[in-house]
């Protein structure tokens, strides 16, 4: 092995080594007759302080073994663009609502979130195979020594590295490889889809424009600005606080100290169509009840039922459900990026990224003594109630 082997690999120098500038290929005019652009290549090449030393192509062109590997690429893209529209379909039609009071039967929605990371997964797979098979197939093998240097290029050279990227679209052999060129399509215009979806999607549906039930209340509140507790939903009556099967609550129902997930009892309310409405109540102590009753803000002033409080369970950081109670020390934790609420001082945060408390929603019971989202006015009423305040994490117009 020659010293100046022992300093290169098949990709250039090594790590930390100085070749000297690349020799072996002599410098031609450009601008001569017969010129090839492949000559140009070369020169570009060989100005840059680069050798190619091989360059050859790996299969024989037009031959047997070429048309199958180029059969086998147009299969990937073919088959990555399937995997692609069949995400796109999933995406769209799906059934993705949670079932709310039939939680224990059968569901396709279930299979909602894998059928998406499988499709795309297998799409991008798809893809990156044929990708690699037509660089390893396909593409001419090539080895060169590459100098580095600095500075900035000349016109010539700027003509010589247009005349380069030309070269290497052509060796990829796109433009007379015409089977190629339609799988390519096929297979990259789903994966485009799926990139520009969430950018079309919002531009398709006004997330601002009120929910059916709300515009036919002939409310015009968009659902940003309401939750699944607001009284239109309910005909105007205070919603009922239900679990996960629909059952409504009666404070015996929640223990000391215990904690129950509560949703709005409506049509859907059990469901992710109200994802924004799940609500953590809590039976509080007694001791503990009088302290977070001797400091609730202004706004909460009347939102508590004896010893229950109830705040949001969607956190004010990135909307993740922050329900680990920790009874010793009266904090809800939100598992994501760990914001600690302290539940006795209206779920304001003390740890972590959250900086809004979490909203708390009005209790009262309605006259068959189950909870609901409400307060009772000063002439005794009960009068329904959705959260005071936005839930969740802040957005722009709020
Ligand atoms: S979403 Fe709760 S801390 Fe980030």
């Amino acid at each position: 092995m020659s010293a100046q082997e022992s300093l290169e690999t098949e990709h250039g120098p090594r790590p930390g080594t100085t070749l000297e500038p690349a020799a072996g290929t002599a410098e031609i005019d450009i601008n001569a007759p017969g010129v090839t652009r492949f000559d140009l290549v070369r020169e570009g090449a060989r100005r840059d302080g680069i050798e190619i030393v091989v360059y050859e192509p790996r299969v024989e062109p037009g031959s047997r073994l070429e048309r199958r590997t180029e059969r086998s690429v147009a299969l990937l893209f073919a088959l990555a663009g399937l995997a692609g529209a069949a995400f796109i379909v999933a995406y769209i039609w799906w059934p993705w609502e949670y079932p709310g009071t039939e939680l224990n039967a059968f569901h396709l929605q279930r299979f909602y979130t894998p059928v998406l990371g499988v499709t795309l997964g297998l799409a991008l797979f798809l893809l990156g195979a044929a990708i690699i098979t037509w660089v390893k197939k396909l593409l001419p093998h090539e080895v060169a020594i590459e100098q580095r240097h600095d500075g900035p290029s000349a016109e010539e050279d700027q003509r010589i590295t247009a005349a380069t990227l030309t070269n290497v679209v052509d060796e990829s052999g796109i433009m007379r490889r015409p089977l190629l060129k339609g799988a390519i399509a096929l297979g990259a215009l789903p994966l485009a889809v799926i990139a520009a979806a969430p950018i079309i999607g919002g531009l398709i549906r006004d997330p601002h424009r009120p929910l059916p039930e709300m515009e036919a209340a002939g409310l015009d509140l968009s659902p940003q600005d309401h939750t699944g507790w607001h009284p239109a939903l309910n005909d105007g009556n205070p919603v009922r606080l239900v679990h996960e099967n629909g059952t409504p609550i009666r404070p015996a129902d929640v223990a000391v100290a215990g904690q129950v997930t509560v949703f709005p009892g409506i049509p859907r309310g059990t469901t992710n169509y109200y994802a924004d409405s799940p609500a953590l109540l809590i039976h509080l102590r007694q001791e503990h009840a009088d302290e977070l009753r001797g400091q609730l803000y202004e706004l909460n002033e009347g939102s508590m039922y004896g010893n229950y409080v109830a705040y949001s369970k969607i956190c004010t950081h990135a909307g993740c459900p922050p329900s680990l109670y920790e009874q010793q020390t009266n904090m809800l934790l939100c598992p994501c990026h760990q914001s600690q609420f302290e539940i006795l001082n209206n779920a304001r945060p003390v740890f972590g990224p959250a900086t809004r408390s979490l909203a708390m929603l009005p209790l009262a019971l309605d006259d068959e003594g189950y909870f609901v989202a409400g307060t009772v006015n000063d002439a005794g009423e009960l009068v329904g109630s959705d959260f005071k305040v936005p839930v969740g994490p802040s957005y722009w117009e709020r």
